[in-house]
């Protein structure tokens, strides 16, 4: 997912250092878990309760999964080999349990697209994610992992919006529902850990921030864009209702613009740390909750 344009400073030794000391890797890493669901059954072409508009922007960020979470593992594990030795021992739990969670989003995110395809969908942003991923393949894996950083504070903000707001998946397939509401536990639960990578590393605020600023860019503009491609090759483009769906669904009360810029905000501010921000409700109980919907296979 790496932008090839982006306003990034020429070298960390010529940016402003860091205003907040390094923050230490926390010492356990997570649960890796296979989720039990049955994508292979396919599903309903407005699997989000009937709303055009939502069903096909969550459609969206799922095409952008596969290719996006292989960026993460890789960025991480090639910053992790940056390390001395013993700090690779350190990371290791935490690299597992990152790259065992990613991973399996990836699969089954592969499998939702996959339905996706069959319904005529078509997937133009894993193009535009593959072709600057080449793009920017010389350049050093702090910026890498800077992206994977500001991709993950992303999806932490996205997930919690999630978590907090049943309507965001109000009228799903109950499968549907299962599988979102995982991924964002899991994107809660390992929120930090390119962030904390790119601290150890000696990335720069000036180039983390310069970083996210692209990435919002990039991201609005995309996922509108893909949203838009669906809407169109699914024949609901042009209909008033979906306009009225889409504007709730950004704008409204609640609107995913209001309850996500804040936090997204808190990003662009020097010294900032996932962590300051508050986790995403009910994690746990959630997890309680659900304990039969899912297998524990990794520490
Ligand atoms: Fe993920
Ligand atoms: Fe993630």
């Amino acid at each position: 997912m790496t932008p090839d344009l982006a306003p990034v400073p020429a070298a960390d030794a010529t940016a402003s250092p860091s205003t907040t000391a390094p923050v230490a890797a926390p010492a356990s890493a997570f649960s890796i878990r296979r989720l039990r669901v049955d994508l292979a059954r396919g599903f309903g072409p407005l699997w989000a309760g009937g709303d055009a508009f939502r069903t096909h922007f969550m459609n969206a960020l799922s095409m952008s999964f596969p290719v996006g979470e292989q960026f993460f593992i890789d960025s991480v594990r090639a910053g992790v080999q940056l390390r001395p030795a013993e700090d690779q021992a350190r990371w290791a739990p935490l690299v597992r349990g990152f790259v065992g969670q990613e991973a399996t989003h990836r699969h089954l995110h592969g499998l939702f697209n996959a339905e996706l395809a069959r319904q005529g969908l078509v997937n133009h942003w894993e193009r535009w994610a593959r072709w600057r991923i080449a793009r920017s393949a010389r350049m050093h894996p702090v910026n890498h992992v800077a992206v994977t950083a500001a991709y993950e504070h992303f999806t932490a903000v996205l997930a919690t919006d999630v978590l907090q707001h049943p309507s965001r998946l109000a009228g799903a397939e109950p499968d549907l529902a299962l599988l979102w509401r995982w991924h964002a536990v899991e994107e809660s639960e390992h929120k930090a850990v390119a962030f904390d990578l790119y601290r150890e590393m000696g990335g720069s605020e000036r180039r983390r921030i310069a970083w996210f600023a692209y990435i919002w860019l990039l991201f609005v503009l995309e996922s509108l864009a893909q949203t838009t491609i669906n809407l169109w090759n699914s024949g609901q483009l042009r209909r008033p209702r979906t306009w009225g769906q889409g504007l709730r669904f950004l704008f409204g009360r609640q609107g995913l613009v209001w309850t996500t810029a804040r936090p997204l905000m808190q990003y662009l501010r020097p010294g900032f740390h996932p962590r300051q921000l508050p986790d995403a409700p009910a994690v746990s109980a959630w997890l309680q909750e659900h304990q039969g919907r899912y297998a524990v296979v990794g520490e």
